[in-house]
């Protein structure tokens, strides 16, 4: 690669989280820039003026720091930049026709666990929706998981990503396609999770817990990959894409229902 781009939003940027990746980048030869546009829950529209912006500077490695949204909008950018058209056409399951500009994923929150997963989700703000770009091709080349860029996240994004990472251990255990590689994976997560996301939100800079809850997310990341995720994840996009609810906080909030609903289907995994 010659010429990298860092895709990354204005907080994680000012916190100057991005100057060490810059700056190896740079150090290994790489032109680098910086484009700190990228926005919570991001929306199909940011997502097509950011690829417009970008198109003509040739970038031939993108490298998303930041939150899932921050990592979303990387993949978005990278099957825009790289086949054309607009984010919409890309929506939906294996639409993206070929590989990519390599994405290079750092997470700055334990949540989502984008870093390892084919899945990037956009708002679509008119029809009120959450939809899911879902590609192989979008699966990053690299994903450095250190849990010190997490250590600044403030306390109500560490419990809310922190939720979406146990949730998508707790959908990813009991789903249908579920398999001993996921079983695994979704099992010591929600450990690491139980076991740490207190103490992460309460002491931000408590090296035990930000360590645990980084590996948990990305383990439930690459869980869920594997094997999928449940209702819980479906009511939460709707009412994402209605009312703009941050992720994990609509996650937490439909938990409890769905696993009592779901309780007597799985009694052996669910107990
Ligand atoms: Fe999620």
């Amino acid at each position: 690669a010659k010429h990298a781009c860092i895709i990354t939003d204005p907080g994680v940027y000012e916190a100057g989280l991005t100057d060490p990746v810059k700056q190896q980048l740079s150090k290994a030869g790489l032109a680098v820039d910086v484009f700190s546009e990228a926005e919570p829950e991001p929306t199909f529209t940011r997502l097509n003026a950011m690829a417009e912006k970008l198109s003509k500077e040739g970038y031939d490695l993108l490298v998303g720091v930041g939150g899932g949204s921050c990592m979303d909008l990387t993949k978005g950018l990278s099957a825009i930049l790289t086949h054309g058209g607009k984010g919409e056409d890309y929506s939906g399951v294996n639409k993206v026709p070929g590989s990519v500009i390599p994405i290079f994923a750092l997470p700055t929150t334990s949540g989502t666990g984008s870093e390892a997963t084919r899945v990037g989700v956009f708002r679509d703000p008119e029809k009120g929706q959450k939809l899911a770009t879902i590609s192989p091709y979008l699966l990053p080349r690299l994903a450095l998981v250190d849990p010190v860029l997490t250590y600044g996240c403030p306390p109500h994004v560490t419990a809310a990503s922190g939720i979406d990472a146990l949730v998508h251990a707790i959908e990813a255990y009991p789903c249908t396609r579920a398999n001993n590689f996921s079983d695994a994976l979704a099992f010591e997560a929600m450990r690491l999770i139980a076991g740490s996301l207190r103490t992460a939100v309460k002491n931000g800079s408590d090296k035990q817990a930000r360590g645990d809850m980084a590996e948990g997310a990305l383990m439930a990341g690459i869980a869920f990959g594997n094997s999928g995720l449940g209702a819980v994840h479906a009511f939460a996009h709707v009412l994402g894409g209605c009312f703009q609810v941050p992720h994990g906080v609509a996650n937490g909030l439909f938990l409890p229902y769905v696993i009592e609903y779901n309780l007597s289907a799985n009694v052996v995994k669910y107990a």
